[in-house]
């Protein structure tokens, strides 16, 4: 077995605290953008086909891979993706399950009687969304143990690669689902949510080729795991900007979702008056702009988005009746993003009487805030220094599944460029050279973290 050692880790360079102009958030930079690369042992253009291929799943139709990406989760592009990638998993030697809330693992056995490293990522996509978003980190993963296969490096540790179901939760109104099921977050009742055509979840999970009633053996069991990575696309435009070719995730925002609906009376729009009007679309709009000024309200990075309205009945010439809108409410703090929401509610009442309408707010779905683990924060930044790269330490403003893994087990992140910041959006690019980078700062990750961690 070949240990880290012997791939001469180059290791103790000074870091120096430089915040990155414009952002925020303290980060930690260290320097060595100049030294020079040494052996890969992932492969670059063995990466770069496997994605190109998965791209071809959920591919809009007439388009190339710029044209993005639409692999909503519980699709028929995302069956076929899922297994497209089995056949992958196989084929580089992993022993392939699929768990009750259909999360896909690949084991590779370990040396000695030690709990799991785990890592991976998601390959569904927002609707008219990238070919990197999850993609990088679920390809790397199998990548990572192609080249562990090439190289006959054994590991003490088993190793797992995930694919997480549904990480977005555009279907189905549940991000990180998998991967929450897997904490043990998701009560059963989330198995009966419908969607548009009135399909449940219970259903589609069926088609995914499980039962519904094992969905509670989803769950890892505490202390089955000894570390969770992933390797993401950072999705911002902090790396891209500051040159820096490796992320250092130092945690992970919560995400809030409440659904909202105005309902006033759809009435003639050329006789109803201005003044005897309930107009549902005026007040949510009014609500949309309040979400905005009370996020601004306070310092910080917070974020807080009205994504879209439905509007009813939606003609030309009737008063809306009735709009349907979400809120979503992003922060590494959770306690002020429950400040803001008091706020927003508020002023959603204030709105809802000067318009003569209800606005009633259902919450949708709740994931917390979750820090990254100070020995996998180190592990990454000496993996990624030893392979030449330079690194930055900083905050995720996406979610990510890793953030209901730390609730069993400490938990790292490797972030890579994403060109301009551009993401959720056919745009979203990362160079091949750094998804490469990305591959191989995990691999040696990986390495390191066997070596050292002895539960
Ligand atoms: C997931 O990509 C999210 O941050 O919405
Ligand atoms: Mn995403
Ligand atoms: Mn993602």
């Amino acid at each position: 077995m070949k240990t880290l050692r012997q791939y001469g880790m180059a290791l103790g360079l000074a870091i120096s605290l430089a915040p990155h102009p414009g952002y925020p958030f303290p980060c930690v930079r260290s320097g060595v953008e100049d030294a020079p690369r040494r052996g890969f042992h992932v492969n670059q253009e063995r990466l770069r086909e496997a994605l190109e291929k998965l791209s071809e799943f959920g591919r809009p139709a007439g388009t190339g891979f710029e044209g993005g990406v639409t692999r909503v989760g519980f699709s028929e592009a995302d069956l076929a993706a899922r297994e497209y990638l089995m056949g992958l998993m196989r084929a580089a030697g992993l022993e392939v399950r699929v768990d009750p809330a259909g999360n896909i693992f690949g084991r590779r056995a370990g040396t000695e009687n030690l709990p799991v490293i785990l890592f991976g990522s998601h390959i569904d996509s927002v609707p008219r969304g990238g070919n990197f978003d999850g993609d990088v980190g679920s390809m790397a993963a199998i990548e990572v143990v192609r080249a562990l296969n090439e190289h006959r490096v054994r590991t003490r540790h088993p190793l797992e690669v995930v694919i997480w179901t549904n990480e977005e939760g555009h279907h189905f109104g549940k991000g990180l689902f998998g991967s929450s099921a897997a904490a043990g977050l998701l009560a059963p009742e989330v198995l009966e949510r419908r969607d548009e055509e009135g399909r449940t979840l219970a259903e589609w999970l069926r088609g995914y080729g499980q039962d519904p009633a094992r969905f509670g053996e989803a769950r890892i069991k505490p202390g089955s795991l000894a570390a969770y990575l992933e390797l993401h696309i950072e999705q911002g435009a902090v790396l891209d900007e500051a040159k820096i070719q490796i992320g250092v995730v130092q945690g992970i925002v919560g995400i809030n979702w409440w659904t909202c609906v105005a309902t006033g009376f759809a009435n003639h729009a050329g006789t109803t008056p201005m003044n005897r009007r309930q107009d549902a679309l005026a007040a949510a709009a009014r609500a949309a702009l309040a979400v905005r000024e009370e996020v601004r309200a306070e310092p910080g990075r917070q974020v807080g988005t009205v994504g879209y309205v439905k509007v009813e009945p939606g003609a030309r010439n009737i008063i809306p009746g009735r709009v349907e809108f979400p809120v979503e409410l992003r922060d590494l703090d959770a306690a002020k993003v429950e400040r803001i929401w008091a706020r927003i509610q508020k002023r959603f009442e204030q709105i809802a009487r000067e318009e003569n309408v209800r606005i009633e707010c259902t919450p949708l779905s709740s994931d917390t805030p979750a820090l990254t683990d100070p020995a996998l924060r180190d592990a990454i930044r000496e993996a990624a220094r030893a392979a030449g790269f330079s690194t930055l330490d900083l905050p995720s403003g996406a979610g990510h599944d890793a953030q209901q893994m730390a609730k069993l087990a400490p938990i790292g992140m490797i972030f890579v460029p994403s060109r301009g910041g551009v993401s959720h959006s056919p745009r979203e690019f990362t160079p091949w050279e750094d998804v490469a980078n990305g591959a191989e700062v995990l691999y040696r990750t990986i390495l390191l973290l066997d070596e050292r961690l002895n539960r």
